[in-house]
């Protein structure tokens, strides 16, 4: 993705930590498009290399872990910018463990921010959530709304917002939070149950193989192509009043999950129906963002419309070795 907006990249070089991730290997292209230099470190807990497998020429790759302050100092070294992507990213499996989460998400991101204070670093981009807002029934979701973080990955996510912030006003290096809504697209790997839904539902109809849908399938969610969640951290590396700050990322729109199956359904051309489970312990029920704080100060403005995004996503997931397999 080329980024010819009304806004320059003005930075020369980048780090993406989790830069071997679904958004984090996105990222790094479309970094690499616009002739920038890009570093990653990814420990490949839940990333594959394959990911970066057409860049790895052009990159500078470390294996290793956001929590080793030595190995984040060096790779970071002579940086513009951080993309902060690692984490873990399961919400169960911070709820089973809480402590070892906790170490990547809490102390991994303090070592960034550490490691941007210590280096000089200008900016630094992370990736939150809306997780943070728990199952408020507010709607849609703006982020002067209260927090209600019900996880120990919501609480992570919610304490890397709170020490960016800090680090912008004790030691003034520019942070900026974003919380992504439901990101989808391609790479997104959909090997566990709790992967994104859009993710198992391409799987599952490209094999024939009826879905599970929990409750009654008509709850919603605000899904955001992983490109326009990758120009979001760009607008959000270069906007001039952004630092401090944090920023919904989504489009504003909301797609039930039975319309959901249906579009990818016709997509792949099968009459397979859905077995209808249970609700999720713990679902939320509808889940849409408000963008405008977005929109006005990261002149951030989605470019896929759900139905284009979707056709690229399922195209990618026909011509690949899907993961897990
Ligand atoms: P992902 O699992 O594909 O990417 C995370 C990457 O971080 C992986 O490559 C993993 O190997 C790496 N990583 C994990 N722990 C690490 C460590 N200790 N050291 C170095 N690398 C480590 O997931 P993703 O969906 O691309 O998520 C990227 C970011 O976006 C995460 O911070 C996640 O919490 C956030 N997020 C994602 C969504 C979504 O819908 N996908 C929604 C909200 C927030
Ligand atoms: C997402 C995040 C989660 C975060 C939460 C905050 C992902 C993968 N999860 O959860 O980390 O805490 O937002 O709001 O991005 N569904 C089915 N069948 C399936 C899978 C899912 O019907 O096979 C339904 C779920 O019950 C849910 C909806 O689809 O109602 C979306 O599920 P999912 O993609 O897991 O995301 P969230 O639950 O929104």
């Amino acid at each position: 993705m080329r980024f010819s907006d009304t806004l320059k990249l003005t930075f020369k070089k980048a780090l993406v930590t989790g830069g071997a991730g679904f958004i984090g290997s996105n990222l790094v292209d479309a970094i690499l498009e616009n002739g920038i230099n890009v570093s990653v470190i990814d420990n490949l807990s839940t990333g594959h290399l394959s990911n970066l497998s057409k860049v790895m020429d052009r990159i500078a790759f470390i294996e290793g872990d956001i929590q080793d302050a030595d190995i984040l100092n060096d790779i970071s070294k002579g940086c513009d910018v951080i993309f902060h992507q690692a984490a873990v990213v399961s919400v169960p499996q911070t709820v089973e463990h809480p402590v070892e989460s906790s170490m990547v998400n809490d102390i991994g991101t303090l070592r960034v921010l550490e490691a941007a204070r210590k280096n000089g670093i200008k900016r630094v981009v992370m990736a939150s959530s809306c997780a943070v807002y728990g199952d408020d029934p507010g709607l849609p979701k703006k982020e002067t709304m209260p927090v209600k973080p019900l996880s120990p990955y919501a609480v992570q996510k919610l304490t890397g917002e709170y020490n960016a912030k800090l680090y912008t006003d004790l030691y003034g290096i520019e942070t900026v939070c974003l919380r992504y809504f439901n990101v989808y697209g391609p790479r997104q790997d959909p090997s566990s149950p709790y992967s994104g839904v859009i993710s198992i539902f391409m799987k599952k109809a490209i094999e024939r193989k009826a879905p599970f849908i929990y409750g009654d399938g008509n709850q919603y969610r605000d899904f955001v192509f992983v490109r326009d969640v990758v120009k979001a951290n760009l607008k959000a590396a270069v906007a001039e009043k952004a630092a401090g700050r944090v920023f919904n990322i989504g489009t504003g729109q909301a797609i039930r999950v039975n319309d959901l199956w249906e579009m990818i359904r016709a997509l792949a051309e099968t009459d397979v129906t859905p077995e209808y489970k249970e609700p999720r312990k713990g679902d939320i029920k509808e889940s849409k963002a408000d963008i405008s704080l977005a929109k006005s100060l990261l002149r951030f403005e989605p470019s896929f419309p759900f139905e284009t995004g979707i056709k690229e996503t399922f195209r990618w997931y026909q011509n690949s070795q899907i993961y897990g397999d």
